[in-house]
């Protein structure tokens, strides 16, 4: 009797219990906002709580030579990188060496005063005070070279482009879900998605190491990124200096040695091989020729009834590396005659000191065939605009016996087609 009563009174509390929870429900369900309150929409809050509380860096992007980092820390040249995750992170030597002091040592090691990752614990033995940081604010491109710089084809063709194209893979990464968060939807260039670029720093280099003779380095960041400031190790030492704790919200640190780490011919090889959007390249030059107003007629190539625009750099006045004269004219003749029959538009150029560089820009922005001699000039192949029907080509003439892929691993990543004519000792192969 007793054990059945036992049972009646359970059975009555556990009916109040569900009545309870029943009212309780109602009342969330009546309570609960009208909007779109999914429970999509009700995890992103909660991971972005999660996110503002925890500071820890993380790795958005990476390839060997070029990582995209948040929240990555800095104290007198040394980087903490501050994980509960530490197996997430790539090998430091694939994201950074002792490069700036490349020509003491001669060869690229890594060592661990350069950079550490470290558990949350581990901050506080070091004493790195993560809530006592500067806050480096927006998104920091981060070159950890001192040598190749001064050259337009070494600086913005390989490192600038390699950064690039790490920054612009995050775009199209399914897998990264924290940093689209922080962009905005849906606008065309890629520029306008991605947070801006709020400095460069070269912190093992003076300016001078950076500025080319042609000037083309100059033009290309005062012209693409006008009013972000560079920034040169005196400046990266007076960070060094203030021993202060700095807080990098999103970086990516380029290191030409990382990038050829795993062998390969040219440092962005492996970060040319993430994905990335079709236009990331382009943008840059429809942004930097907005405001062209200019003599060259900026029709877009690509119009399908267009004729294909050949253009012929010619380096017949450069002081080395020309062609031989006959060959030269020939290639002349063989191009007007597609010309003559209609098949092409066809200009002969032969840039130089003089020339302003927006009419080199906008010159070759309508380019579809781009054929040259090679040279550092070839690296205005960058402002080409990939054709939509395929027909985008770099002929680059080389001297016998050379045997390099320079500008086609550029082409290639921009989705141009090309084609070296000469070169290679054919003998040997
Ligand atoms: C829905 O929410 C809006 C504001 O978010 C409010 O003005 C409106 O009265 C709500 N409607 C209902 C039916 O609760
Ligand atoms: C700062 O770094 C330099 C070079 O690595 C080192 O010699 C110096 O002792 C460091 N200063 C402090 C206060 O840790």
């Amino acid at each position: 009797m007793s054990a059945n009563k036992f049972r009646g009174k359970r059975g009555y509390s556990l009916v109040l219990l569900m009545l309870g929870l029943l009212l309780v429900l109602n009342y969330m369900k009546s309570t609960r906002p009208n909007n779109t309150a999914t429970g999509q929409h009700q995890h992103a809050v909660i991971s972005t709580d999660l996110r503002r509380r925890s500071m820890e860096t993380s790795v958005i992007a990476h390839a060997p030579g070029f990582t995209l980092f948040e929240n990555a820390y800095w104290r007198n040249y040394t980087w903490y990188f501050v994980t509960a995750r530490p197996w997430a992170f790539p090998d430091l030597p694939m994201v950074m060496t002792n490069v700036p002091d490349y020509g003491q040592t001669t060869t690229a090691v890594f060592h661990n005063g350069l950079a550490k990752v470290i558990l949350p614990t581990e901050a506080e033995d070091l004493d790195l005070d993560l809530e006592e940081v500067e806050t480096v604010q927006g998104t920091t491109f981060f070159f950890n070279d001192k040598i190749y710089l001064k050259h337009y084809y070494h600086l913005v063709g390989e490192m600038f482009l390699g950064s690039w194209r790490v920054y612009t893979s995050v775009l199209v990464n399914p897998f990264n879900k924290r940093p689209q968060k922080t962009l905005q939807a849906n606008t065309k260039s890629t520029l306008d998605q991605l947070p801006p670029i709020e400095r460069f720093i070269f912190g093992y280099a003076p300016p001078q190491e950076m500025y080319d003779r042609a000037g083309m380095n100059e033009y290309f960041f005062d012209r693409v990124f006008p009013q972000v400031p560079l920034e040169f190790e005196e400046s990266w030492q007076a960070r060094a200096d203030s021993l202060k704790l700095f807080r990098f919200d999103l970086v990516v640190i380029a290191d030409r040695w990382s990038g050829h780490m795993k062998r390969t011919s040219k440092p962005m090889d492996y970060a040319f091989r993430l994905p990335a959007p079709s236009n990331w390249v382009s943008d840059l030059k429809d942004r930097m020729l907005a405001n062209y107003q200019g003599p060259v007629s900026l029709k877009d190539p690509s119009h399908i009834n267009s004729k294909p625009v050949i253009t012929y750099l010619s380096r017949q006045e450069a002081h080395h590396r020309t062609m031989n004269p006959a060959t030269h004219e020939d290639l002349i003749v063989g191009l007007k005659a597609l010309e003559e029959e209609g098949l092409a538009e066809v200009n002969i150029e032969s840039f130089t000191g003089k020339d302003p560089k927006d009419e080199q820009a906008a010159k070759l922005s309508r380019t579809t065939i781009f054929v040259s001699l090679h040279g550092n000039g070839l690296t205005n192949l960058i402002w080409m605009t990939p054709d939509a029907y395929g027909r985008s080509a770099v002929y680059e003439i080389q001297q016998p016996g050379m045997y390099t892929d320079d500008y086609a691993i550029i082409s290639e990543a921009l989705g141009i087609d090309h084609w070296i004519i000469g070169g290679r000792d054919l003998e040997r192969e």
